[in-house]
């Protein structure tokens, strides 16, 4: 089952850390996070909430699509960093919109967003008219901050999309390799005086070096998989949008489909890693950008903690 794009929003916090700023208390330079991982500055939370930046989102997509709360029929929210355990995320945004529908979380990692695009196709095939979609990240909740490895990389962000019935999903693909050594962010373990094991602090913990490898050809044989599962080539595809992790990630892609660089999209370099908001934030620059025509075909593409992987093929339709 298949649905229409018919807006998209996105939201960043306020407050803008440069490298020098993350220099001055991390062992690191900005030399080094520029050339290593493409990323001159980032976006951090301050006061907002994580339910706030989604909201934000959810607002410029809602608007776009001429849709208002009470019409939708669903919200689905990627996260990792939701601001609670429970409520979900998707009900805080729900409540704070004032909408009336059902709302739940879906944790695919950085690729929870394309995961969640396929949940609501499910959704359109059983009636639903109206789904909005987010990926939200307050990331800088979860990182170690005496890790220069980790806290260099991510940062705060949210996208959003609303969908309603049509035919632009055209294929899709997800991949789990279930296991926690690579890439981790362990729960709050809690007090209970019973629980003997002992487990790691509740923060980002990742082998960049094999996440790389993993992230490298995931992405360049998922988006090969969609591209010839919609009856495509490489040269019909207008635009990749692909997870923003990591510059060189992204550049090793572009080399892999011989394709000009500007045709693969990055937005990394002032926005960071969003983990699951990443690829809604970069989709709705590419909407409010001017450059997409009728008729696109957009790739999207996504990795991160699980392993998962995700990758999906799109047609614009105005
Ligand atoms: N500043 C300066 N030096 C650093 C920094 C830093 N911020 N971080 C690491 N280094 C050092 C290391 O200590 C090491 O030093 P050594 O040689 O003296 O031991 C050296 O730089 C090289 O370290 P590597 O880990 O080999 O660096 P690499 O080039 O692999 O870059 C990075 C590390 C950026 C993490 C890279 O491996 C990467 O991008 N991996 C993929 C991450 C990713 O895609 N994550 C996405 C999923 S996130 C999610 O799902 C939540």
């Amino acid at each position: 089952m298949s649905f229409k794009i018919l807006g998209t929003g996105s939201c960043l916090p306020q407050r803008v850390v440069s490298n020098e700023e993350l220099s001055e208390f991390l062992d690191t330079s900005d030399e080094w996070i520029t050339q290593r991982v493409g990323i001159t500055e980032r976006r951090v939370c301050t006061t907002e909430t994580t339910t706030d930046i989604a909201v934000g989102a959810a607002k410029g997509a809602l608007e776009m699509s001429g849709t208002t709360p009470d019409e939708l029929d669903m919200i689905l929210c990627a996260t990792v960093s939701a601001d609670h355990a429970a409520p979900s995320l998707a009900c805080s945004v729900q409540a704070m919109l004032g909408a009336t529908c059902p709302a739940m979380d879906i944790n695919a990692a950085c690729s929870g967003f394309i995961y969640m695009l396929e949940a609501a196709a499910g959704f359109f095939a059983i009636g639903y008219k109206r789904i909005l979609v987010i990926g939200a990240e307050r990331l800088t909740r979860v990182v170690d901050w005496t890790d220069r490895s980790t806290a260099v990389i991510f940062a705060d962000g949210a996208g959003a999309m609303v969908l309603g019935p049509g035919k632009s999903y055209i294929s899709s693909k997800l991949v789990a390799k279930g296991g926690d050594t690579v890439l981790s962010i362990p729960s709050f373990e809690g007090q209970s005086p019973f629980y003997k094991n002992k487990s790691l602090k509740p923060y980002v913990h990742m082998n960049g070096q094999e996440v790389f490898k993993f992230a490298v050809n995931a992405m360049c044989t998922d988006l090969a998989d969609v591209i010839e599962a919609a009856g495509l080539t490489i040269e019909d595809i207008a635009w990749i949008v692909p997870h923003q992790a990591n510059a060189r990630i992204i550049d090793a892609a572009v080399r892999k489909f011989n394709i000009q660089p500007e045709r693969c999209l990055k937005n990394i370099e002032t926005t960071g890693n969003t983990s699951a908001a990443s690829v809604a934030i970069l989709a709705d620059e590419l909407c409010r950008s001017g450059k997409l025509k009728d008729g696109d075909y957009i790739a999207m593409a996504a990795f991160g903690a699980g392993l998962t992987s995700a990758a999906c093929v799109i047609r614009w339709e105005e």
